[in-house]
């Protein structure tokens, strides 16, 4: 199979198209087999429950290749039951995560052609979303769906790659207590997009979120939750009911302790320590390990010791540990690595 002629060392954080998708539609209360299209726009009612009511949900996931040469995913179950939760929640048909898992393999396979080269710094994104289709005008849940899975080539979410970011303390709240923080929503993200706009208007590469209710604990940002390092080498991040079960933040803690010996710790973190951790960093599989050097608070600023030019020493094993085991050069806990074949 020849791949496609791409800069690959060159791709940004952004929507390229490939040639496949995967497409099932729910109707009459069941989901059809579905299967893959090239037809990558779409036409749908004025009236949909995702244009008049935002009634959606995504996840996201990387394919890589190895050293080796073959192509995998990580975790995709993983994502598949995030995906089963976000729909209980936003009152959505269940897709089976088995299912799940098979559509997104199935793309990949498809799309084998953008799938960045070992050694690109480059990955294929997998975007698996639902969304309402059929029309409602009173405030309840559709009766239609659509299934879709999606790839497109990616360079590394922030620019400048592994530079570390300025973040600021937000004013604007992400999540309420109860509300949809614990799930990939999208309506989550479009309320963070002000917020995100305003941060970089002001030079900021993303927001520190608190808690909504004390506005004491640190939460997450708008795509990625933290880790920090202790001065005596801990990870640890931030416990709460309402923000996004990161898969790559439980993978690096279970890598930390499991592979690199640290102690880890899942706990509330309050805003008044954050002068007195070593390392921050932010996780998610578009983010990997974004390093953080810098966290202003209204004016006063948290410079964190490891600085603006690199990662620190603990969140650069962290890093090296969870990429060598998705690209194949450090084996994997058991389950982890899907292979495409
Ligand atoms: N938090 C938010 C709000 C996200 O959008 C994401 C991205 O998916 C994450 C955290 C990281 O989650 P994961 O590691 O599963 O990609
Ligand atoms: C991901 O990391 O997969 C996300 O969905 C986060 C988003 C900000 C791109």
């Amino acid at each position: 199979m020849e791949k496609k002629k791409i800069d690959w060392g060159g791709l940004g954080f952004d929507y390229i198209k490939t040639d496949w998708r995967f497409v099932a539609d729910y109707k009459e209360g069941a989901w059809e087999e579905g299967g893959l299209t090239d037809q990558g726009d779409l036409v749908i009612n004025e009236c949909a429950g995702v244009l008049q009511y935002s009634q959606s949900c995504f996840e996201g996931l990387k394919a890589y290749t190895t050293e080796d040469g073959r192509i995998v995913t990580f975790r995709p179950d993983l994502n598949g039951e995030r995906m089963e939760n976000s729909c209980r929640r936003l009152e959505m048909p269940v897709y089976p995560r088995e299912k799940f898992v098979d559509a997104v393999l199935r793309t990949v396979k498809a799309n084998e052609a953008f799938v960045p080269p070992y050694g690109s710094g480059a990955t294929l994104y997998i975007r698996p979303f639902m969304f309402a289709s059929g029309p409602v005008i009173g405030v309840k849940p559709s009766d239609e769906y659509q299934f879709r899975v999606f790839t497109t080539p990616v360079g590394p979410y922030f620019k400048g790659g592994v530079k570390p970011l300025t973040i600021r303390i937000s004013d604007f709240d992400r999540a309420a207590p109860n509300g949809t923080g614990h799930i990939k929503a999208g309506l989550n993200y479009a309320m963070s997009l002000y917020a995100i706009v305003d941060a970089h208007k002001q030079g900021f590469d993303e927001n520190m979120y608190l808690d909504a209710a004390t506005r004491t604990k640190v939460e997450e940002t708008g795509g990625a939750n933290f880790i920090f390092v202790t001065k005596d080498g801990k990870v640890v991040t931030p416990k709460s009911s309402s923000i996004l079960p990161s898969i790559t933040r439980r993978s690096l803690m279970y890598v930390a302790k499991e592979y690199l010996g640290l102690e880890t710790e899942e706990r509330e973190i309050y805003k008044e320590e954050l002068k007195d951790f070593a390392e921050c960093g932010l996780c998610g599989t578009a983010a990997v390990i974004s390093p953080v050097g810098k966290i202003v608070d209204h004016g006063d600023e948290i410079c964190l010791p490891c600085g603006m030019e690199d990662m620190g020493p603990v969140t650069r094993k962290l890093y090296d540990t969870l990429t060598g085991i998705q690209m194949g050069r450090i084996e994997a806990p058991a389950g982890w690595i899907r292979e495409i074949k």
